[in-house]
C-alpha cells in the first residue's frame, strides 16, 4: 500500500494500515498524514507498533486533542491490549491524570524553569566544543552526525542534571530505544526488567553517595515517605527523565541540520544573520519536530472529534504533531521550509497540561549545538543521498538513524 492507496482507505472509511507502508511511510510520513487530511481528521489506522489507533490529523483538531479532559493518560484504563505496554521503569507523570500528574510533575518541575536552565548554558556550551572538538580531530574530515553530536549533547546534560555521569549509555540507549521503537512485545517486556534492574541499582549508590542534583532530590522526597513520590514512581521519573533525554533533542538537532543543508538558501540566510537562529528553532520543530505523535490517551467516554464518533472503554486516541504543522489552514506554505517564518503555535512540546517540561532545555541546546556547529564547520555538507538515511520505525520518533556529513 502506497500513500495514494492509504488516502483512498482513509475515504473509504476502511481500516489504514500504516504497518503496511514500511520504509517508505517512515521516510515520508508527512505525504501519507496530507493525504489522509484530505479525507478528514480523524482515521482509523493499525500502526507500524501493530495496535490500532484512532488517528487525527489537522491543525484544529490536532491541538483540541492534546488538551481533551475526556482522554486520559493512565494506561490502566486502556482497551486489554497487551501489544501496548512499553518498557518503562514504573509510573510517571506522562502516563497519569491528575492529580498525581500534578503532584509528580510539581516535584521535578522547579528544576526545569527557564532561569535554572539559563544558568546551565555554560556547561552546555563546553559540552559541545568537545564534543565539535573530537568531531574536527576525526581524520577524514567527515562524521555521522547523530553520533559526533546529537546523540551524546543531550544525553550528556540530562545525565549532568541527575548527576548520574556513570550511567551505561550504550545499555542505556538499547533499553530506551526498543521502548519508544515498534519492535516485538517479548522485547519490550525484556528491556522492562532489565532498565528496572539497571535503574534501582543507580538509584541504590546514588543513595549512598547524594550530590547537589535532581535524583538525589527525587530519592530525598521519596525516602521522606507520605505520599509525595513512591520508589515505583521515583524509578518512573528517573526513566522518563532519561529517555526524554536520549530520544528527542537528539532529533531536533538531526532533523534541523537536515533541514539546514536541504535548503542552502536557508542556511546562507541563517549563517549571514546569526540572530535568526531562535526562529529557525522554532521553524525547525515545526517543520520536522523530533515526535511524530505524541504518547498515549485514552477515551473514557463516548465522543465526537471531528464529526467521527469515536466509542468510550479505552480507545486509543493518537493527534499526529507532525501533521498539524504542515496544515496550510494554520501555516501559510506549510511545505516550505522558512527560517524567518512566525512558527508559534507549533505544538512540537505538546499542548494542556502535559506541555513538555524540558522545552526549555530542549530550546538552549539545540540553540548551542547549532550556533556552534555552524561556526565551526564552515563548509558543512551533507555526505550522502537524502534518499539514502534510513529513518527511526513506528509513529512516536521522526529522526534519521544516521546523518552523515562532510566539513
Ligand atoms: C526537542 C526536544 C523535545 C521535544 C520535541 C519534546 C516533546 C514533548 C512532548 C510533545 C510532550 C507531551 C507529550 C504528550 O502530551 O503526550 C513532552 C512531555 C514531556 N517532556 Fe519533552 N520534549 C523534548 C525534550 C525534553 C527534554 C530534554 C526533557 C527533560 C529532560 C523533557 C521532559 C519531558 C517531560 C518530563 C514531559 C512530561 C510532562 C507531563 O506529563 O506533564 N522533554 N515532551
Amino acid at each position: 500500500m502506497g500513500a495514494t492507496e492509504a488516502a483512498e482507505a482513509g475515504e473509504s472509511g476502511a481500516i489504514v494500515d500504516l504497518a503496511a507502508l514500511g520504509e517508505e511511510f517512515a521516510r515520508h510520513p508527512h505525504r501519507v498524514y496530507a493525504g489522509l487530511r484530505a479525507q478528514g481528521p480523524v482515521h482509523r489506522v493499525r500502526m507500524p507498533e501493530g495496535a490500532e489507533a484512532w488517528l487525527v490529523v489537522g491543525y484544529d483538531e490536532v491541538r483540541a486533542t492534546l488538551n481533551d479532559p475526556r482522554l486520559t493518560k493512565d494506561w490502566n484504563r486502556a482497551a486489554a491490549d497487551i501489544s501496548l505496554v512499553r518498557a518503562s521503569a514504573g509510573p510517571n507523570m506522562l502516563v497519569q491524570d491528575a492529580p498525581d500528574h500534578t503532584r509528580l510533575r510539581k516535584l521535578v518541575a522547579k528544576e526545569f524553569t527557564p532561569r535554572r536552565v539559563e544558568e546551565m548554558a555554560p556547561r552546555v556550551q563546553q559540552m559541545t566544543d568537545e564534543l565539535l572538538d573530537a568531531m574536527l580531530a576525526a581524520p577524514g574530515r567527515r562524521a555521522d552526525l547523530v553520533e559526533a553530536l546529537s546523540f551524546p549533547l543531550p544525553m550528556g546534560v540530562i545525565c549532568d542534571l541527575l548527576g548520574v555521569p556513570d550511567l551505561d549509555r550504550e545499555a542505556f540507549r538499547h533499553w530506551s530505544n526498543i521502548g519508544v521503537g515498534a519492535g516485538p512485545i517479548e522485547e519490550k517486556v525484556t528491556a522492562s526488567r532489565e532498565v528496572t534492574a539497571y535503574l534501582s541499582a543507580l538509584i541504590a549508590a546514588k543513595r549512598q553517595e547524594p550530590g547537589d542534583d535532581l535524583m538525589s532530590a527525587l530519592i530525598s522526597a521519596a525516602d521522606e515517605g507520605g505520599d509525595r513520590l513512591s520508589h515505583e514512581e521515583l524509578l518512573g521519573t528517573a526513566w522518563l527523565l532519561l529517555v526524554a533525554g536520549h530520544e528527542t533533542t537528539v532529533n531536533l538537532v538531526s532533523n534541523g541540520v537536515l533541514a539546514l543543508l536541504q535548503h542552502p538558501d536557508q542556511l546562507a540566510d541563517l549563517r549571514a544573520d546569526p540572530g535568526l537562529l531562535d526562529n529557525a528553532v522554532e521553524e525547525m520543530l515545526r517543520y520536522d519536530g523530533p515526535l511524530e505523535t505524541p504518547t498515549y490517551r485514552f477515551t473514557t467516554e463516548p465522543m465526537e472529534i471531528g464529526g467521527t464518533l469515536i466509542p468510550g472503554g479505552g480507545e486509543l486516541v493518537l493527534p499526529v504533531l507532525a501533521d498539524a504543522h504542515r496544515d496550510p489552514a494554520r501555516f501559510p506554505d506549510a511545505e516550505r521550509f522558512d527560517i524567518r517564518r512566525d512558527a508559534r503555535g507549533h505544538v512540537a512540546f505538546g499542548h494542556g497540561i502535559h506541555y513538555c517540561l524540558g522545552a526549555p532545555l530542549a530550546r538552549l541546546e539545540a540553540r548551542i549545538a547549532i550556533r556552534s556547529l555552524l561556526e565551526r564547520c564552515p563548509d558543512l555538507a551533507l555526505d550522502a543521498h537524502p534518499a539514502a538515511l534510513t529513518w527511526r520505525e513506528g509513529l512516536l520518533i521522526r529522526g534519521p538513524h544516521r546523518l552523515p556529513v562532510r566539513f
